[in-house]
């Protein structure tokens, strides 16, 4: 472990405490979590994540009967907006993105906690008039002083609005009540400005009163990996590097950059999804057994695992970024990246990556991760599949086992969520002969209940207080320092690979496997 990390446990991680303190434990998980008196208010309202995402999740926590009656629902941007021109949009989003069927009476009990606050970030005069719209709220909706800023703006603004909560007394909660900061990725573009960025907000807000959002961890399969793996005994014994060939993580999208080319060049893919979501599975997939699900039980044990991992010394041989060319989608003509609105034609921004990593730690010795990510790939699929190696001996004639592959275990995070198994079985008949067979667990044939948005969890944990599902700053920084080599890497060699839309990822990333005599699983 690096000395940063074990400086960190030891700041931080206060075992004891959650051993010992019965008011900081989460409580029983099967009662339902339903939010106290509070209320949120939005930085960036007129943003897509807060139309696409935000809005319709706060909607679908009311219409579940989550949130309390009076809860408050505050935008601030730029747009010169009355309150009843923030509610029709809000009005417009739920009914355009919520997951929940649109209720009248649990729309009118949302509208009446509805403000907008007209202003720049620089704006004093608006930072004011927030303040007064909560002490407003306070006493017309009973939200207690208990208010969750959420920061869905981009990074370079973080400081400004931070300092600015801070000059106008919005941090401080009165007596007996919370102020929480909400801050959405990325959370800075290396390990340096992550740690400008972390400074800057624990000046403001208490560590434990900052929540950051990786939505890869309200995704319900996301959290399914420690019932998988903590709440069976079948799967923890081969769990480890006496049984585990490789595990291959892969998020692809079929989707290009679509408007955000502001954000994604410069940034690219291993930035965009690498470094947070792609590495919370990691973690998520290898750490031990945490010894409770208090946030810093599980944190210690990532935070493990985060600062385990090893970078290939080769990163020539054991890394791979391409960029999209134009193709074909979906019987659809596509634009290649270079030819999207507001891309720098000369641009060498990843919009694909792979990269191999190991943990050096007893368990996953030897053992590669291989993580993947891409753009205008094949298709759409998020997905864990650990791999195994092949049985020691087999009692056939070879021709019997020419079609058998490596036993697999995949976690379906998106879409078809659910848990695969892949096993060789024999092939009816006369003969004897041993083929790949899958074993499917789903999602929506197994349970009737319905899966919150990642988003709706999320808001509501915020409310809550409750920090499981956010990674803490030293997990942030761990993450920058293991992708930072591999970024300076790659700026001093040469260009991406192209890879044509619609294919799974330049050649080279299938050379990458090929070379450890492995190959990428074609989801
Ligand atoms: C975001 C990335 O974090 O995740 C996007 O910034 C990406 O580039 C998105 O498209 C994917 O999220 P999901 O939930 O659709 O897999």
């Amino acid at each position: 472990m690096s000395e940063d990390a074990s400086e960190v446990l030891e700041e931080e991680t206060d075992l004891v405490d959650a051993w010992i303190n019965p008011l900081r434990d989460p409580g029983d998980r099967r009662l339902p979590r339903i939010a106290g008196p509070s209320g949120l208010v939005i930085f960036g309202v007129t943003g897509d994540l807060s139309r696409k995402k935000l809005m319709p999740a706060v909607y679908d926590l009311a219409n579940r009967g989550l949130l309390p009656p009076g809860f408050s629902l505050v935008g601030f941007a730029r747009r010169d907006w009355e309150d009843e021109d923030f509610a029709q949009v809000v009005h417009d989003s739920v009914k355009e993105h919520a997951r929940t069927p649109f209720r009248e009476e649990v729309w009118q009990q949302l509208a009446k906690g509805m403000r907008f606050v007209q202003g720049e970030f620089v704006d004093d005069d608006a930072f004011e008039k927030l303040r007064e719209t909560i002490e407003e709220l306070d006493k017309a909706q009973g939200t207690g002083g208990n208010f969750a800023f959420y920061l869905s703006v981009p990074p370079k603004f973080f400081p400004q609005v931070v300092q600015q909560l801070k000059e106008h007394g919005l941090a401080d909660p009165p007596k007996g009540a919370w102020r929480r900061a909400v801050i959405e990725k990325p959370f800075g573009h290396d390990l340096q400005s992550a740690k400008e960025l972390n400074a800057v907000v624990h000046s403001v807000f208490p560590r434990d009163e900052v929540f950051r959002i990786d939505h890869y961890l309200g995704k319900e399969t996301v959290q399914n990996i420690l019932a998988l793996r903590f709440a069976n005994s079948m799967f923890e014994p081969i769990w480890n590097r006496s049984y585990v060939d490789h595990v291959q993580i892969t998020m692809a999208e079929d989707i290009g950059i679509g408007g955000r080319a502001g954000y994604y060049d410069g940034i690219g893919s291993a930035r965009d999804v690498i470094q947070n979501h792609l590495l919370q599975l990691l973690a998520l997939t290898a750490i031990e057994e945490p010894a409770s699900f208090h946030p810093k039980a599980l944190v210690a044990e990532k935070l493990k695992v985060l600062s385990a991992v090893r970078i290939p010394k080769d990163l020539g041989r054991h890394t791979v970024r391409g960029q999209y060319t134009h193709g074909w989608q979906g019987g659809e003509e596509v634009l290649g990246y270079l030819e999207e609105e507001g891309i720098d034609p000369k641009s060498t921004t990843d919009t694909f990556a792979a990269v191999k990593l190991e943990i050096n730690n007893r368990r996953w010795a030897g053992v590669p991760f291989y993580l993947r990510t891409g753009k205008r790939l094949g298709r759409r699929v998020t997905e864990i599949a650990v791999v195994f190696q092949r049985a020691p001996y087999l009692p056939f004639d070879s021709s019997a086992t020419e079609e058998l592959g490596q036993n697999a275990l995949v976690i379906r995070v998106q879409p078809d969520e659910g848990v695969t198994m892949r096993f060789g079985s024999k092939v009816p008949g006369t003969s004897m002969e041993v083929r790949d067979v899958s074993m499917d667990f789903a999602y929506g044939e197994s349970f009737t209940e319905s899966s919150p948005e990642a988003y709706e969890r999320l808001i509501l944990d915020v409310l809550l207080g409750d920090a499981n599902l956010f990674p803490r700053h030293q997990e942030v920084e761990e993450s920058w320092k293991i992708l930072d080599p591999i970024e300076a890497y790659w700026d001093k060699h040469g260009k991406p690979a192209p890879y044509e839309s619609g294919t799974w990822g330049p050649a080279e990333a299938d050379e990458m496997l090929a070379r450890d005599g492995r190959s990428w699983r074609r989801p």
